[in-house]
């Protein structure tokens, strides 16, 4: 028998996902799971029918390699509308296979090796490992418990001669938390003079409540001149399964991404697009998300008030958080997997979105489930 291949794993430190732990603790013990980040309803039928229509009239062959061209005419107009921006659907927007896929390519267009990037946890999972791939070094801030907001002479402080680059998610997962006007002026002061870009993930754009507005990058010109902007339409149009997203960003920096995305993905699924272009002639088709996503938040809400979990405030995204210190002194981690087990329900602990596995006793609940769903979860919690 020959002996295996003798290697350096560049990735040492990832194992198995919580997500997976947690989503195969939950189909083991039948419990209901709220710990994927993905709804548990369908995406639009209208958009299905376009999907197929242009599969069965030949839409089936290599795209464009920046993405289909209509697609990305609708995507710069939805972007004027909502943020007042002029972008050039030729040289600075292009469709990528949804938004981890953009955020590698950026990371990996940009960091070298010995280049500092600086994240903010609790983070998405992809952007370290990311990080790490390419040589470069995560530098992290950490928000804390319960409020999660940024100080920002703190996050100045991290910043070096190496620093190449900055992740922000706005709203944020797992924290819900939705950064202000007065938190984009003060990145925009810190990056002024600085040789930093800025990769901005706001996959939630549309997940945002109480009036709330998100405030994109595209807002702010000092800030898009040195910036990409990651979207993903599994988020906004309730289908994470068709990884279908895209980056925003000036043609300078839209150079180099597409330089890498070409030779990672090449293009992106061929009749997904075409439909996506004709659907997003229909701007009602994202702006009811708001009212939609804050209604199920608050109906959770509602269903577990009676019960000991202490919700801490979602401005954005679909995941609710809740601190269970009144109940246990558990580890997040410990809690979790009790309360999958014993009690039915399946959520995250939030140690999983920091490096340093802090560990606040809270846990996230995604909340983008039927109501049915959501009442069968929110009677669970309240017998704890
Ligand atoms: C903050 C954040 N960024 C990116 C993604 C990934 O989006 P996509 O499924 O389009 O790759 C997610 C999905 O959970 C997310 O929460």
């Amino acid at each position: 028998m020959s002996s295996n291949i003798i290697f350096n794993s560049k990735l040492p430190n990832t194992g198995t996902s919580i997500f997976t732990i947690m989503s195969g603790l939950a189909n083991e013990h039948k419990a209901i799971n709220l710990s994927q980040g993905f709804p548990n309803f369908e995406t639009s039928k209208r958009l299905m029918d376009l999907v197929s229509e242009n599969m069965l009239k030949g839409n089936n062959q290599y795209a464009a390699m920046q993405g289909n061209l209509d697609l990305r005419n609708q995507i710069a107009k939805k972007i004027q509308s909502l943020y007042q921006k002029d972008i050039d659907p030729n040289t600075e927007i292009t469709i990528t296979a949804g938004a981890t896929q953009a955020l590698f390519t950026a990371i990996n267009a940009f960091v070298e090796k010995g280049d500092e990037v600086i994240v903010i946890e609790p983070a998405y999972d992809s952007y370290i490992p990311s990080i790490e791939l390419c040589g470069g070094i995560p530098v992290v801030y950490e928000l804390e418990y319960p409020n999660y907001s940024i100080d920002w002479d703190k996050l100045a402080s991290l910043f070096t001669e190496k620093t190449k680059m900055i992740l922000i998610n706005t709203p944020n997962n797992p924290a819900g938390k939705a950064l202000k006007a007065s938190d984009l002026s003060s990145l925009e002061t810190i990056l002024e003079n600085r040789n930093t870009i800025l990769l901005s993930d706001e996959v939630y754009e549309h997940l945002i409540f109480d009036g709330k507005i998100h405030e994109s990058v595209l807002k702010y010109p000092n800030l898009y001149n040195k910036s990409l902007a990651v979207y993903s339409f599994g988020k906004t149009f309730h289908n994470t399964g068709w990884k279908i997203g895209y980056v925003v960003g000036p043609d300078y920096l839209m150079k180099e991404f597409r330089k890498v995305h070409q030779f990672n993905v090449f293009s992106v699924n061929t009749p997904i697009q075409a439909a996506l272009a004709t659907f997003l002639e229909d701007p009602n088709e994202y702006l009811g998300l708001p009212n939609f996503y804050q209604a199920k938040r608050d109906y959770f809400l509602a269903l577990t008030h009676a019960s000991k979990l202490e919700p801490i405030h979602c401005e954005g995204t679909y995941f609710q958080l809740f601190s269970y210190k009144n109940v246990s002194t558990k580890s997040d981690l410990d809690f979790a997997k009790q309360l999958t087990i014993e009690n039915g329900v399946a959520s995250i602990p939030i140690s999983a979105f920091y490096s340093s596995k802090r560990d606040d006793k809270v846990l996230r609940f995604c909340f983008a489930k039927t109501d049915e769903t959501l009442e069968k979860a929110g009677a669970l919690i309240c017998k704890l």
